[in-house]
């Protein structure tokens, strides 16, 4: 079974009581009155959201974090994993990173800022999202200097147009949308709902995520593939190239595509997110 990185300071139960404690505006969300079973109610997406800016603000700092509703609420123990292993793979010191698809909420450029100090370029197709995630940037001081956000125009590319000729990354990240359509991302999201609360329940859109942050034509498998494909023009202007992959299946075609890139090495790093397992797929080429 896999765990949390072990660097993951979320690796046991949250400690409510020191989160309510710090960050009192979570109060009205603690469902349980008994002192050693406090919780929140999880299909809530806005006791998850409090809970997040708990979170971040406990344990890095984070003071000011907010999204539009709507938007993909992501869960910091696992987004933090990432960022985690991650730094086991570009090791220490001054790294630069980008994260492609940086959505509204810009989690990992703020938790990769606050655990380890990293520069980052994060990117989005929706403009939105990039306006969003400057305002929580500008609003966080730590996050000031160190992020850089961008809009890619052209929803087909990944690295054109937002890494420049100058530019070397230490590292690129991303989360992919994982759906095929709409109607896949709905039910997906329903059964999790039931399983949460043991009924029938509606689509809460305000927790779910927009179609972009969640969709994309032929869903996760073809969104890396060409990721893959497309990383070959970058091999000499990124150390690591990486991404989530939520479905264990999409590996072997994936590798497939990775042997046609002839890159040097590709790995798979397992990771466990609740749950959920999930993995991270890093390939990187040959230097000159
Ligand atoms: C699953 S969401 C991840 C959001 C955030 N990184 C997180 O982990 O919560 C995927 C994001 O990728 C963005 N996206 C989709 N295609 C993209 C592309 N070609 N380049 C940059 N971002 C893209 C979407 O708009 C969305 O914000």
């Amino acid at each position: 079974m896999s765990t949390f990185h072990h660097r993951n300071k979320h690796n046991g139960r949250y400690n409510m009581q020191k989160l309510i404690e710090v960050y009192p505006a979570l109060e009205p969300y603690v469902t349980s009155l008994e002192a050693h079973d406090l919780s929140i109610d999880f299909s809530d997406s806005k006791a998850v959201k409090v809970l997040n800016q708990a979170l971040l603000y406990l344990h890095y700092g984070i003071e000011n974090w907010d999204f539009p509703d709507g938007h993909l609420c992501p869960p910091i123990p696992g987004r933090v994993d990432y960022i985690h292993h991650l730094a086991d793979l570009v090791g220490e010191g001054e790294k630069r990173i980008l994260d492609i698809g940086c959505g509204a909420t810009c989690i990992y450029p703020t938790l990769g800022v606050a655990a380890y100090g990293w520069k980052f370029t994060g990117s989005d197709i929706e403009q939105q999202s990039i306006e969003n995630a400057r305002r929580i940037v500008q609003a966080n001081p730590v996050l000031k200097d160190q992020v850089r956000l961008t809009v890619q125009k052209d929803r087909r590319e990944f690295f054109e147009g937002v890494i420049g000729a100058k530019d070397f990354y230490d590292a690129t990240m991303c989360n992919p949308p994982f759906y095929r359509s709409m109607k896949e991302a709905d039910e997906v999201h329903k059964r999790k709902l039931r399983n949460l609360k043991g009924k029938k329940m509606e689509v809460d859109r305000n927790f779910g995520g927009t179609s972009a942050e969640l969709v994309y034509e032929g869903g996760e498998f073809n969104f890396i593939n060409s990721m893959i494909y497309k990383s070959r023009a970058f091999a000499q202007k990124v150390g690591w190239f990486t991404s989530l992959v939520s479905k264990g299946e999409h590996l072997k075609g994936l590798f497939k595509q990775l042997d046609k890139m002839d890159v040097q090495e590709y790995k798979v790093v397992e990771m466990g997110t609740g749950n959920k397992k999930t993995r991270i797929l890093a390939w990187r080429y040959e230097k000159a």
